[in-house]
């Protein structure tokens, strides 16, 4: 099997983690977590988000979040609308993360926009972002199944995913966002993409892990050409508009596993395990990792 020798993490543990949180978790608390993430050796992270504070708190220190963490790596911030990247602009912020979803009812349900509305929306935005110098990245939501439709056609979302090339987002960041794909549907849809579009743009696996189906699905990526990877340490996540979705695949997990096959990842199992002791008190529901307990047992 061709196995590549280094695969890249995008911790959204910050942002993703956090958002489905009901308890309010202290802005410093965040901002430790965050350097604790960037001391365990990750680089490119997802922050925080852009989006209505009315309809996500949790994200409305987004500023104060920006002005403690950001540096010179890939730093990247949620934004939906205009008014996000207006706030963006605000900021020193120079990696900048839209969203829509494949399917139109999850998409108004998350933003409030049909799939198109939001397209219509983000084309003339993300233009204007790349002629600013922005690095832009596309999560691509319900990729594989909807909470509100069911399957997806990977026709639709490969057309999705070419309009965001079109348009010249720098990455797309294909999203499993009910943890429902199988690895025999994750292989498919990875290799159609990368067939497709390597080398117009970078591609990411985002696995949430409801079913524990997130490292077979990874693991099937890599063999259709795939090395980049969403993460969220603790396995913290989930989308408040998308019912029955849990965390994304724990960081720790896939460091694991990669490094076990040979894989480099650059990233500490403890330092992970130590940002996730700072977060831990503020999260509601128990850390579901094996290498979270596992680590700690060691250290
Ligand atoms: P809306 O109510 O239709 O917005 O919400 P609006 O344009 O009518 O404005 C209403 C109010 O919101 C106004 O304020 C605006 O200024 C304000 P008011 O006059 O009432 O005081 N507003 C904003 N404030 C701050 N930042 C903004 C912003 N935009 C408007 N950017 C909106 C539309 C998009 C704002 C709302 O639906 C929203 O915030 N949605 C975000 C939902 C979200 O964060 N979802 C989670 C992230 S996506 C995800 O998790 C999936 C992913 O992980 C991949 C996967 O797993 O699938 C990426
Ligand atoms: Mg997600």
């Amino acid at each position: 099997m061709n196995i590549p020798k280094e695969v890249t993490i995008i911790e959204v543990g910050p942002r993703d983690g956090l958002q489905n949180e009901k308890n309010p978790v202290p802005t410093a608390t965040k901002i430790e977590f965050i350097n604790a993430l960037k001391a365990a050796g990750i680089k490119q992270i997802e922050l925080t988000s852009f989006v209505s504070p009315k309809w996500v708190p949790q994200m409305s220190d987004a500023k104060e979040i920006i002005d403690a963490c950001l540096d010179s790596e890939r730093n990247f911030v949620l934004a939906p609308n205009r008014k996000g990247i207006e706030r963006v602009y605000d900021t020193n912020v120079k990696h900048v993360a839209v969203f829509v979803g494949v399917s139109s009812s999850f998409n108004e349900k998350n933003i409030n926009k049909t799939t198109e509305e939001s397209m219509s929306e983000l084309q003339p935005i993300i233009k204007e972002l790349k002629e600013k110098g922005y690095f832009v990245r596309a999560c691509i939501s319900t990729s594989f199944y909807c909470p509100y439709e069911g399957k997806i056609d990977p026709a639709d979302t490969e057309a999705l995913c070419s309009q965001f090339v079109e348009f010249g987002v720098d990455e797309l960041s294909v999203a499993d966002t009910v943890g429902m794909a199988n690895p025999h549907e994750s292989y498919e849809l990875f290799e159609r993409l990368h067939n497709k579009l390597e080398g117009k743009v970078l591609i990411t696996g985002h696995f949430h892990d409801t079913r524990g189906m997130a490292l077979a699905n990874i693991y099937a990526c890599l063999q259709a050409g795939i090395t980049r990877f969403d993460c969220s340490s603790g396995g913290l996540g989930g989308c408040p508009f998308a019912p029955g979705a849990t965390g994304n695949v724990a960081t720790e997990d896939v460091v694991f596993m990669l490094e076990q096959m040979g894989i480099r990842t650059g990233i500490s199992l403890e330092g992970i395990a130590e940002a996730v002791d700072l977060i831990k008190p503020h999260i509601s529901r128990p850390i579901g990792s094996k290498m979270y307990h596992l680590t700690k047992q060691t250290m």
